[in-house]
């Protein structure tokens, strides 16, 4: 059984298309949850996009008000591209939809990922759909309203997941 008091933090990144919308969103909601379990020694969680057009830019003003009318900010964020040695440092890369995944498979030269790439929506509790809907183009309000719903109920999934995959559970103590 793995020692979670002394093992090296789990590193997980999201992928989107830009990383300024469904990414961003994914990586704070899913920060808060781990906080909230009390397990911010033992995941490290960061975000990144396939394009590199919004690079540097904080995320989208209507995911930002999205995220804060459910008491949340991301506000601090930056975007940044994904890179070929982050599918080396992190453990697990989560796609946001099937056009990311195939995009970060790409650029997996050394055949490091087959195993740490997974779609985002494997996670969902109930899918309708594997991918995060992309918002960015004229979805309106409901567009990000309906990723946060998303993206919560994928990332508590995905929380209880790790959490039994690495035996975190004496640290879940804190957690409610
Ligand atoms: P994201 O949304 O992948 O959820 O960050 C997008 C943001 C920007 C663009 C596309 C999608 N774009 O083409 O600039």
């Amino acid at each position: 059984m793995a020692d979670a008091s002394t093992s090296p933090p789990i590193k997980v990144l999201f992928v989107c298309l830009g990383n300024i919308c469904r990414s961003p969103l994914a990586e704070g909601v899913f920060r808060n949850l781990v906080e909230e379990a009390g397990l911010e020694g033992h995941i490290t969680i960061a975000s990144a996009g396939t394009g590199r057009w919004h690079v540097g830019e904080p995320p989208d003003p209507r995911m930002r008000e999205t995220a804060r009318r459910h008491g949340l900010s991301i506000d601090d964020q930056r975007a940044q591209q994904i890179m070929a040695r982050d599918l080396e440092q992190y453990d697990y890369v989560f796609a946001m939809d099937r056009s990311n995944y195939s995009t970060i498979r790409d650029l997996d030269h050394r055949a490091h990922s087959s195993s740490k790439v997974r779609l985002f929506r494997d996670f969902d509790p109930t899918p309708e759909d594997k991918n995060v809907p992309d918002p960015y183009y004229g979805s309106g309000t409901d567009g990000f309203e309906h990723v946060y719903q998303i993206v919560e109920r994928t990332s508590r999934n995905l929380l209880d997941h790790l959490i039994k995959q690495h035996d975190l559970e004496a640290v879940e103590k804190g957690r409610g």
